[in-house]
């Protein structure tokens, strides 16, 4: 059984990745941890408690709110992209249950304690509790058993910027510190989402014909970015959290990946956020080469989107057979 830790800056396709993590035979989501990002933390607390009810899990499932703001840099959100309550501009009622009183990152901390090799975590948002839980405990590194990060890019495909994907872009500082403490981290960039996980035309319009409270809730609640992604060139639901937590949940839909050296820019302010990703071979290519295993992750450059969209026809339909 999977046994996960979801860090989300909960809107949009967070929201589509818990629902998958939810409802998925199999699946334990042990505690939800909210983070900045989005929208600010308090509402991506509530809407994750409003997701674990849309999914019948109220009560089931610990919420722990984390960090509200990035390390260094001031904050700044997405609300243009995803409706200023992070759900579409759904505004849903207030949540029936309450998140717990314990910080995220203390939670990531006792967790990993009380099970060393047992969980993984699903990285969503900008990675400010990591860094911050890896500060508090650097032991963790060793007793998770493997991080998904939706964040960064190959190939300078950014989202933000040009360069930069958002959840690096937000918080650069918690990317870096993550990416070089060490833990076991497999990357899903912006690219792969764009490339592999962008689900429009007939695809779209299949989804939406789902007639279940689990799709019309999806589609609530990801209505603002579709509208975002047409004015903006890219003609389809964007699903970058969702797919990440496929990838965790069957790993076989990683159809290609590599070990690299990765890097984020933390210096400058025309590529702040960039990751710098060395597909080259190593070592022999690499005459620059400084990090070593430290600071290596493996990264998905390619995913299988025929499959990502069967499971997301099976979540949405709750019709789980092959
Ligand atoms: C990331 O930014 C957020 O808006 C999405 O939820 C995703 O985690 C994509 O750049
Ligand atoms: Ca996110």
């Amino acid at each position: 059984n999977l046994r996960l830790i979801v860090d989300t800056d909960t809107a949009g396709d967070d929201v589509t990745s818990l629902l998958m993590g939810l409802l998925w035979p199999g699946v334990r989501i042990e505690a939800i941890t909210t983070v900045m990002g989005n929208i600010p933390v308090e509402s991506c607390t509530a809407n994750a408690l409003t997701t674990v009810e849309a999914a019948g899990r109220g009560g089931q499932v610990p919420v722990y709110q984390g960090c509200d703001r990035p390390l260094l840099r001031p904050l700044m959100q997405a609300a243009y992209v995803h409706g200023a309550d992070g759900m579409g501009e759904s505004n849903f009622p207030p949540p029936e249950h309450r998140a717990e009183t314990e910080h995220a990152a203390h939670a990531i901390v006792r967790l990993l304690n009380e099970h060393p090799g047992e969980l993984e975590i699903v990285a969503h948002g900008p990675l400010t509790n990591l860094a911050v839980a890896y500060m508090l405990d650097p032991s963790i590194v060793h007793k998770v058993k493997k991080v998904w990060v939706m964040g960064g890019s190959c190939h300078f495909r950014g989202n933000i910027t040009a360069t930069a994907e958002f959840n690096f872009y937000v918080d650069p500082e918690a990317a870096r510190i993550v990416f070089q403490a060490g833990f076991p981290i497999v990357m899903i960039g912006w690219d792969i989402c764009v490339r592999n996980a962008l689900v429009g035309g007939e695809d779209l319009q299949r989804l939406h014909a789902i007639d279940t409270p689990t799709a019309r809730f999806y589609r609530q609640v990801n209505r603002k970015a579709l509208a975002f992604n047409q004015a903006n060139g890219l003609d389809g639901v964007t699903h970058p959290d969702s797919i990440t937590m496929a990838m965790a949940i069957q790993p076989e839909l990683m159809l290609r990946s590599q070990r690299c050296q990765v890097d984020i820019e933390c210096q400058s302010e025309a590529n702040r956020g960039f990751s710098a990703v060395d597909t080259r071979p190593a070592p022999e290519n690499t005459p620059a080469w400084t990090g070593g295993e430290r600071t290596t992750a493996e990264v998905c450059l390619e995913a299988d989107y025929g499959r990502f969209y069967r499971m997301l026809t099976a979540v949405l339909s709750g019709d789980f057979r092959e």
